[in-house]
């Protein structure tokens, strides 16, 4: 039989060589190349005069029952499962150090648990002393939920064993699990792996929702094994900024439903709390026009927000090279349109400093935000505040022109239910709206005609 060959795995990434290396050459961080057991059981021949059964195929079309889901108990967690938890199946939830994960899943738990279904909690951060605490800081320290302190993989499988199957299992965190299937430190690819597998196959073979938190790496993955979002059904990303108080649940991979789909949470000292509207969350706080300052109606998933994008502009007397920061956008289309500005418009930007913000720490991705920021570029440019109660989206081609996007209708209605009168975007939107006053344009010194009084 051929030697078995060396593997060695990243603990950042998971990716595989078979040479040792100070750093990964897939994500560059350095020291996490580990030696991995070989697995034989793979590179052991087929016998096909042997063994194995014939596979009984189905069509497509074959009656199947339908989906079956629980109600978390928090309607902006369901909304981002697509509707509830799926019996069965495992959500990886990923979130930086502090966000509120642990918070969220003992809310869900304990809301869960009060409909009389039964739930476990292992913490394996955590003492059972800590989460006991927590709860009672959350107000649901009479929730009939489960509680543990555990990290072992095979004793929380016995116990498990030893009851009727549980509704919801929540395992805090996958990174502390240890498998003695395996060797190697907890937090390691093939132990984080093996424990995995280990919780996800019990929570098929019993019909339990299964809710693994997993750590987050600097750069935003979850951390280790991006094997894991393979292996579960669900991968969401708990996100928002720490010192801002609004979080958004959002799903990223989801084998029963829409992904793109957010739910958004306050947090506060009674723990997180719903926000049914986050259009008003984002908009607080604006009460006089101000120049550089324009309302975004963003799509997120299926459902509008309204979101305030800010613009400063510092002229500078000396030649010195002019700054542009960006925070909540992307830095290289900030550059596009000022690009696409000065070329198409006349306007000129280059010995002045630029500043953008989206209002909130929110981060933005929507392609229909270009026509909000030029609206807000020009407005702190020429020092004229954009009326109050207006609305603008559109791409922002190079040649100039604004591009129709995806929902207009929703976006439009969104802005007319929230009391903006007047709306700006692409030419086609019009037929479709209904509540705001909608006003299309086609090119972007329209828009600028428009916020400079010339039209
Ligand atoms: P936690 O759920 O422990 O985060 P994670 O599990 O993602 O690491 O939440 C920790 C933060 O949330 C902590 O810094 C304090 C804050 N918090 C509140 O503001 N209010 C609350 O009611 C609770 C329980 C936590
Ligand atoms: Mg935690």
């Amino acid at each position: 039989m051929a030697k078995p060959k060396r593997r060695y795995v990243c603990s950042a990434c998971g990716s595989l060589t078979n040479r040792w290396q100070g750093q990964c050459a897939d994500c560059g961080e350095w020291n996490t190349l580990t030696e991995e057991a070989p697995e034989t059981v793979f590179s052991a021949r087929h016998d096909l005069s042997s063994g194995g059964r014939a596979i009984a195929f189905e069509p497509l079309d074959a009656p199947s029952e339908a989906l079956q889901r629980r109600s978390t108990g928090l309607a902006e967690f369901d909304r981002a499962l697509g509707g509830g938890l799926v019996p069965g199946s495992a959500v990886l939830m990923g979130g930086d150090p502090g966000i509120g994960k642990s918070t969220l899943l003992l809310q869900a738990a304990a809301r869960i648990a009060r409909t009389g279904s039964s739930v476990v909690y292992i913490s394996g951060e955590e003492a059972a002393g800590q989460v006991r605490l927590r709860a009672e800081r959350l107000g649901l320290a009479g929730a009939p939920i489960a509680l543990a302190a555990a990290t072992s993989v095979r004793d929380i499988l016995t116990t498990l064993a030893q009851m009727p199957p549980p509704a919801l299992v929540v395992i805090d965190s996958i990174q502390t699990m240890h498998s003695d299937q395996i060797e190697g430190a907890p937090g390691t690819v093939s132990q984080v792996r093996a424990s995995a597998f280990e919780l996800i196959r019990y929570a098929k073979e019993n019909g339990v929702a299964l809710v693994l938190v997993g750590h987050v790496t600097k750069d935003g993955s979850i951390a280790g094994p991006r094997v894991l979002e393979h292996m579960v059904d669900v991968v969401m990303s708990f996100e928002g900024e720490r010192s801002h108080q609004y979080r958004i649940l959002r799903s990223l991979k989801n084998r029963f439903g829409p992904v793109d789909e957010i739910g958004v949470f306050a947090m506060e000292g009674q723990g997180l709390s719903e926000v049914g509207n986050p259009s008003l969350l984002f908009l607080s706080g604006r009460e006089q026009p101000v120049a550089g300052s324009a309302v975004f109606p963003a799509i997120e998933g299926t459902r509008p927000v309204l979101i305030e994008i800010q613009a400063l502009i510092v002229r500078l007397a000396s030649g010195a090279t002019p700054r542009r920061a960006v925070v909540g956008w992307d830095s290289g289309r900030l550059a596009m349109l000022l690009a696409v500005l000065e070329a198409r418009c006349g306007l000129n930007f280059s010995s002045a400093e630029v500043y953008l913000n989206v209002a909130g720490g929110y981060r933005l991705t929507d392609p229909a935000a270009d026509l909000a920021v030029a609206a807000a570029l020009v407005s702190a440019l020429a020092d004229k505040p954009l009326a109050a109660d207006a609305v603008w989206f559109g791409e922002v081609s190079l040649a100039g022109e604004i591009r129709p996007v995806a929902h207009s209708a929703i976006r439009l209605r969104e802005a007319a239910k929230l009391g903006f009168a007047s709306a700006y975007g692409p030419g086609e939107a019009g037929a479709r709206c209904d509540g705001a006053h909608f006003t299309a344009l086609g090119l972007l010194p329209n828009l600028v005609d428009r916020i400079l009084g010339a039209a």
